[in-house]
């Protein structure tokens, strides 16, 4: 609202439409120091957009059309800054209108913000986790799965189709080793009672073993030959081992509140992988090296580090190449208008590869493929040593989680301790990984992920079930209508400023796709909520200001859980 009424100014002054200026316009973080102005103009952005001649002075220019915009009763005060123009909106329609929209669109509160409108819509795509099976599930795939997740909700939220698209680890030479591996060292029963773990030790052994013995190592190579000539037995065992993977990991999917619309994998496209390299060879895009692979040059320059090998001597295919078939096959099926892949930063040079081939193919919607990377966690450890499996890390923080809730003095009237533990513990491992830029590496440390105080996810799931349980006592203040006058004191106008920049951390976070963005905004909504509930109390308060508080609390627990949501995290409402 505030900003299309700026924006109606400016389109005055300029004769241009409103639309022009909607994305100029930004809300002024909430500032300890100064009653801050709500929204920036900057003078930059019009000269960006031609709007403004961008060789006149730019101090000039500020003042001038400060001078040419006309406050009113909407937009009260109006003046320059360096380089921009600021803009203070009435107080009491500033207090209005938010909690209006706050009571309306609730679980859609700034989700239907005209700035979205530049924002990539239709089909989306999202590849995430795509653990190896057979290897274990490391804290890169941890972070594959919550990033993925993330980004896929911030889609839905944004009104986006999306599929999300588990790729499994289940086809390559490891199966070759494993297979090979299990008819040497595997044990069925074994397999039964705990199947990954088992997996893993045939794979580890079988690794050690063909290390210095020759024969271990033609017999993988024979058993992966077998798989891609569809060899039945070979194939049964294969199949095992895929079925019984993927229900463990469902398992745990289940516990972090990730689901899959698809389960596909490197075996669904080996065929077709075949295929790729004869469109790849009639295209005259294939070489033979003198050992017999068949490589791509990706670089057209000739230099041989730019080669991508797409099939072995033994005419059997790689990782490069059934992406490639994926990829097509992806397009065929879904007609996607965006696709994310998100892996550890080791990859980078393979997807940029993999889009080079596939332009180079002729396929210009390569262009709608993005490779979202992100860095290293160090040192994530267990009780029981290094981490071998997703699961460890997740027992562990609900273990310690259990321990701290244990010593708090609230903890008694929680119906399922374990239940909130899990989900607390969850919250914080997303927020710790969450916080930075994800390319960057990070250490990983127990106790500062789970304090209670700071910015981690304990501290806003302490919040809002804080605030829940405010609303649980007194109500929530929706039955009867807020005086804004009664809003007119510092803390509350706080986060009213602060809730107004919703939609922009939304557009940053889905622009960039990175979850930083949010959780900022949450953390400090979470430090204002903290002082607006310890200075403005609903009880001992006259029925008008208690109602007028409940309101506010009752926006910020919505908005709280909305973006919890939306970074894959539950919220709950007792802890
Ligand atoms: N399974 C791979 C790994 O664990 C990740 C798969 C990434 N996706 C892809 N389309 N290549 O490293």
């Amino acid at each position: 609202y505030f900003r299309r009424r700026i924006a109606s100014k400016l389109s005055r002054v300029f004769e241009r439409s409103e639309d022009e200026f909607i994305s100029s316009l930004y809300a002024i973080p909430v500032s300890k120091k100064q009653q801050s102005p709500d929204f920036r103009l900057s003078i930059n952005s019009l000269r960006l957009n031609g709007i403004l001649p961008a060789n006149g002075d730019l101090q000039t220019q500020t003042t001038a059309l400060a001078h040419q915009l006309k406050q009113d009763s909407v937009v009260e005060e109006i003046f320059a800054g360096p380089g921009v123009i600021n803009f203070r909106v009435c107080q009491t329609l500033l207090i209005q209108k938010v909690l209006e929209q706050l009571s309306k669109e609730r679980h859609e509160f700034g989700m239907r913000s005209e700035l979205f409108h530049g924002l990539k819509k239709g089909t989306t795509l999202v590849e995430f986790s795509s653990p190896n099976i057979a290897k274990k599930f490391h804290a890169g795939h941890l972070r594959s799965t919550i990033i993925g997740n993330f980004i896929a909700n911030l889609k839905e939220f944004l009104g986006n189709n999306v599929v999300r698209v588990n790729y499994l680890g289940d086809w390559g030479m490891q199966f070759g080793l494993l297979g090979a591996g299990f008819q040497h060292f595997g044990c069925q029963e074994k397999l039964k009672i705990n199947p990954l773990q088992h997996l893993f030790d045939v794979y580890v052994q079988v690794n050690k073993e063909a290390e210095n013995n020759d024969i271990i190592g033609k017999a993988a190579r024979d058993f992966f030959k077998q798989l891609e000539q569809n060899e039945p037995q070979a194939m049964s065992l294969w199949k095992q081992f895929r079925d019984i993977s993927v229900i463990e990991y469902q398992q745990v999917y289940k516990r972090l509140g990730v689901h899959f619309d698809v389960y596909s994998g490197e075996s669904f496209h080996q065929q077709q992988a075949q295929e790729v390299v004869e469109q790849l060879q009639t295209r005259g895009l294939l070489k033979t090296t003198e050992t017999g692979t068949r490589v791509v040059d990706v670089s057209q320059s000739g230099d041989m580090s730019s080669y991508s090998t797409v099939l072995r001597s033994d005419g059997t295919s790689l990782y490069i190449t059934r992406d490639i078939a994926a990829a097509i096959n992806r397009m065929e099926l879904y007609n996607f208008d965006e696709m994310i892949y998100v892996t550890d930063k080791s990859q980078g040079t393979h997807f940029q590869q993999l889009f080079q081939i596939l332009l180079a193919m002729g396929y210009s919607w390569a262009e709608r493929c993005q490779h979202v990377p992100f860095g290293l966690v160090q040192g994530m450890k267990t009780r029981l040593g290094d981490v071998l499996f997703l699961e460890d890390v997740l027992d562990e923080a609900k273990a310690r989680m259990l321990r701290n809730m244990s010593q708090a003095k609230t903890t008694k009237d929680i119906d399922d301790p374990e239940d909130t533990a899990e989900k607390v513990g969850i919250s914080a491992l997303i927020i710790q990984d969450f916080k930075g830029a994800l390319v960057s590496d990070y250490k990983f440390d127990w106790d500062r992920v789970l304090q209670t105080r700071g910015d981690t996810g304990v501290f806003l799931q302490y919040t809002h079930a804080r605030l829940c349980s405010l609303i649980h006592q007194h109500g929530d203040g929706e039955e009867g209508t807020t005086d804004p006058s009664l809003l007119l004191d510092q803390r509350s106008i706080s986060v009213l400023q602060h809730l107004l920049r919703y939609d922009e951390v939304i557009y940053q976070s889905a622009h960039d796709l990175q979850p930083k963005h949010l959780v900022n905004f949450l953390m400090t909504l979470s430090h204002l909520a903290a002082l607006a509930h310890k200075d403005l109390p609903v009880k001992g308060s006259t029925p008008a200001v208690a109602q007028a508080r409940l309101q506010l609390f009752r926006g910020i627990c919505t908005v709280l859980g909305n973006g919890m949501n939306i970074l894959g995290i539950t919220p709950v409402e007792k802890m």
